[in-house]
């Protein structure tokens, strides 16, 4: 199947998606947008008021700051892809739980396969908690790492500096490395996971 014609069956079935009950406070599913062909792959947490209403990603106050950052690393909305770990709103934009994100990772891998995006930008910590399940992002924010041989960067969520006026330098620091990441992409080393044989310090998470 085409990479677009993959992205508009995963966009057709989270219309109709049962798989969680998040389901049942979705007005539109929020399958996220942008090329098949984009280099870049941003990936928040979930649909919010605004997003649920329009069925698009980063429609609200996030996402105008989103808009700016990448203003400010020269690229427009519409060249990269933009995304959500859960496609459907939770109620109250609560956080979504372990079984809702197990069962939408069903069609967040199916747009990563459809995109194979040279960089994966996580936004805030359930999307980054996908690749690097233990970390903690006041640590990793801002250093690319492979992961499982893709390319990682992960930031704040972009609401979080709306939330914390002290962020706000931070997530625009980590968006400014944008280029230099895309551009020494192949050369990024793989992350050392911890495992419990080994307590040792991992050896170096980025080369940034
Ligand atoms: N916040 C998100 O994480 N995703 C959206 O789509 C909008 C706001
Ligand atoms: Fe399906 Fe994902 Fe929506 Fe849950 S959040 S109903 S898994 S599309």
């Amino acid at each position: 199947m085409k990479s677009e014609e993959a992205l508009a069956q995963v966009a057709e079935e989270v219309q109709v998606c049962t798989k969680c009950d998040l389901q049942f406070s979705r007005k539109n599913g929020v399958p996220g947008e942008g090329p098949a062909t984009a280099e870049i792959m941003f990936i928040g947490e979930g649909p919010g008021f605004h997003e649920n209403e329009q069925g698009r990603p980063f429609v609200g106050a996030a996402g105008r700051f989103l808009e700016e950052l990448l203003e400010q690393v020269g690229l427009r909305r519409e060249e990269v892809f933009i995304g959500n770990v859960v496609k459907c709103r939770p109620p109250g934009n609560r956080d979504p739980r372990p079984e809702e994100l197990a069962a939408c990772d069903f069609y967040l891998e199916r747009q990563i396969q459809a995109i194979n995006p040279k960089v994966i930008v996580t936004l805030g910590r359930y999307s980054m908690a996908k690749f690097i399940p233990n970390a903690k992002i006041s640590d990793v924010h801002g250093r690319a790492m492979r992961v499982k041989g893709r390319l990682i960067l992960p930031m704040y969520h972009p609401a979080a500096a709306l939330h914390q006026p002290s962020l706000r330098s931070v997530v625009e620091s980590d968006f400014a490395l944008l280029p230099e990441v895309m551009a020494s992409a192949e050369s990024v080393p793989e992350y050392e996971i911890e495992t419990p044989e080994d307590k040792s310090e991992p050896k170096q998470l980025s080369m940034f």
